[in-house]
C-alpha cells in the first residue's frame, strides 16, 4: 500500500505491558508445562470473585426485559441511561460531592476513557508521572503529543507534586489510590494540585478508578476539592468497585463547568461520544446500577474486604522480610523493592522460574519504577497465601 500510516506508532514499545507478561508466561508454559501448572497469577489487575449477587440478579432481570416485545430496547443513549447517571450522581453524593447526572458519561471502561479523551484535547505538553499506568502514555504518543515526566520516587512517597513545574495550558495526568504504587493524595496535596491547575490553566485527568478501596479521610474523587469542577475531568470505573473486568462498565465526568478558549469540555464530549460510541448495553447499565444500590455496593464491599485481606497477607510477608513497600492498605496494589538490587524484569524472570509466581515488572510503569515490583490482590485466597509460602522459601 502507498498509504501514510500514524507515523507516531513507531514511538510506542513494541507490545502494551500486560500482552508482553501474558507473552513471557506462555512462553514459560511451552518450555516448562509441569511447572507451567503451578502458576500463580499475581501480575494484571483483574478481579476473580465473581459479581455480586445483587449485580447479577438486575442483570437477568435486564436481559428478560430485552427478551420480551413489550420492554424490549434499542439502542441505549449515547450517555448513559438517567437511571445509571443519577446512581453515579448519588453515589458522588454519598461521600459529599455534587454532580449533576448530565456531566457524566457512561462508557464500556476507564480503558477507553483514558484513551479516547485524547480527541478533545488539542496540542499540549502532557505531563505523566512516571511510574503509572501505560495506558496514559501510550495513548498521548499515538497522538503525537509532547510528555514530560513527572517522577514518583520513595523521597516524595510516589505522590509527584508539581513543585517546579513552569507551564501554561498543560495536561497533567493523576490516579488516586495509584496504579501500580498504592499511594494515595490526601486532601491537602490534591489541594495543592487543583490549585496549580487553576493558575496555569491546565487540566487534570484525574483516575479514581480504585476509589472504593479508601477508607477514612482520604479523598475518593478530586470534586473534594474546590474548584476542581473547572480544572479536571475524572474517569472511573465499575471494574474494581464491583468487579467488572469482564462485563465492561465505567464512567467520565465532564463538568459544565470546564471550558478553555470559549470552548466547553462537556459538549465536546458529548459530541465525541455521539459520534464514535453507541453507548453501553441494557443489562449492563443495570447491573452496574445494581452495583450503586445499598445492597450492591454492600456485597461489592464485601468482595473489597476480601481483596484487602490479601493485600494484608502480602503486606505482612514483606514486613517479615523487611522488604519496603508502599500501597496495600488503600489499593489492592503492593508496590516493593526487588531484593538484592536486581532489576524489575530479573525479580520478574526470577519470580516466574523459581516459584512460579506472576507480578508485574515496576519498569513498566515507566523509568522510575525500575528497581520495583506490584504484586495484585485481586487473586483468590489460596492462591495469594500459596505465592506468599513460595516467596518465604525463595527470598
Ligand atoms: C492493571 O493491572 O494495571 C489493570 O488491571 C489494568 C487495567 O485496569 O486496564
Amino acid at each position: 500500500m502507498k498509504i501514510k500510516l500514524n507515523d507516531n506508532y513507531r514511538n510506542l514499545s513494541e507490545s502494551y505491558l500486560f500482552s508482553e507478561i501474558a507473552r513471557r508466561v506462555r512462553e514459560y508454559k511451552e518450555a516448562e508445562p509441569e511447572k507451567g501448572e503451578r502458576i500463580v497469577r499475581l501480575g494484571i489487575g483483574d478481579v476473580t470473585l465473581p459479581l455480586a449477587p445483587a449485580v447479577v440478579s438486575a442483570m437477568e432481570a435486564a436481559v428478560r426485559e430485552m427478551g420480551d416485545a413489550s420492554t424490549f430496547r434499542g439502542y441505549p443513549p449515547e450517555y448513559g441511561y438517567d437511571f445509571l447517571r443519577e446512581a453515579i450522581a448519588s453515589h458522588y453524593a454519598s461521600f459529599g460531592v455534587k454532580i449533576p447526572p448530565e456531566d457524566i458519561f457512561v462508557s464500556d471502561g476507564a480503558k477507553s476513557d483514558v484513551g479516547n479523551i485524547v480527541d478533545i484535547l488539542g496540542d499540549n505538553t502532557v505531563y505523566i508521572p512516571d511510574p503509572v499506568y501505560p495506558v496514559y502514555l501510550d495513548s498521548n504518543v499515538m497522538s503525537g503529543r509532547r510528555i514530560e515526566f513527572i517522577p514518583g520516587n520513595e523521597k516524595n512517597g510516589f505522590l509527584p507534586m508539581p513543585d517546579g513545574i513552569n507551564c501554561e495550558g498543560a495536561v497533567f495526568y493523576l490516579c488516586s489510590p495509584n496504579n501500580p504504587t498504592g499511594a494515595v493524595y490526601d486532601r491537602e496535596k490534591l489541594r495543592v494540585w487543583v490549585d496549580f491547575a487553576l493558575r496555569t490553566g491546565s487540566l487534570i485527568i484525574f483516575d479514581s478508578a480504585y476509589e472504593a478501596f479508601v477508607t477514612g479521610d482520604l479523598p475518593h474523587s478530586i470534586y473534594e476539592i474546590e474548584g476542581a469542577e473547572k480544572c479536571a475531568v475524572e474517569i472511573c470505573s465499575f471494574s474494581k468497585t464491583a468487579g467488572f473486568t469482564g462485563t465492561r462498565c465505567a464512567w467520565c465526568v465532564v463538568p459544565s463547568a470546564a471550558m478553555s478558549g470559549g470552548m466547553s469540555l462537556n459538549k465536546m464530549w458529548r459530541r465525541r461520544q455521539a459520534t464514535k460510541f453507541n453507548g453501553v448495553s441494557y443489562p449492563v447499565q443495570r447491573a452496574a446500577e445494581a452495583a450503586l444500590s445499598p445492597e450492591g455496593l454492600g456485597q461489592c464491599m464485601e468482595n473489597i474486604a476480601y481483596y484487602m485481606e490479601n493485600a494484608r497477607i502480602i503486606s505482612d510477608f514483606l514486613d517479615r522480610k523487611g522488604i519496603s513497600y508502599t500501597g496495600g492498605r488503600y489499593s489492592p496494589y503492593v508496590w516493593l523493592k526487588c531484593p538484592d538490587g536486581m532489576s524489575s524484569w530479573e525479580f520478574f524472570d526470577y519470580l516466574l522460574t523459581k516459584a512460579q509466581v506472576v507480578g508485574t515488572p515496576g519498569e513498566g510503569f515507566g523509568s522510575c519504577g525500575e528497581g520495583y515490583f506490584r504484586l495484585t490482590s485481586f487473586g483468590s485466597r489460596e492462591g495469594t497465601e500459596e505465592a506468599v509460602r513460595r516467596l518465604e522459601e525463595l527470598l
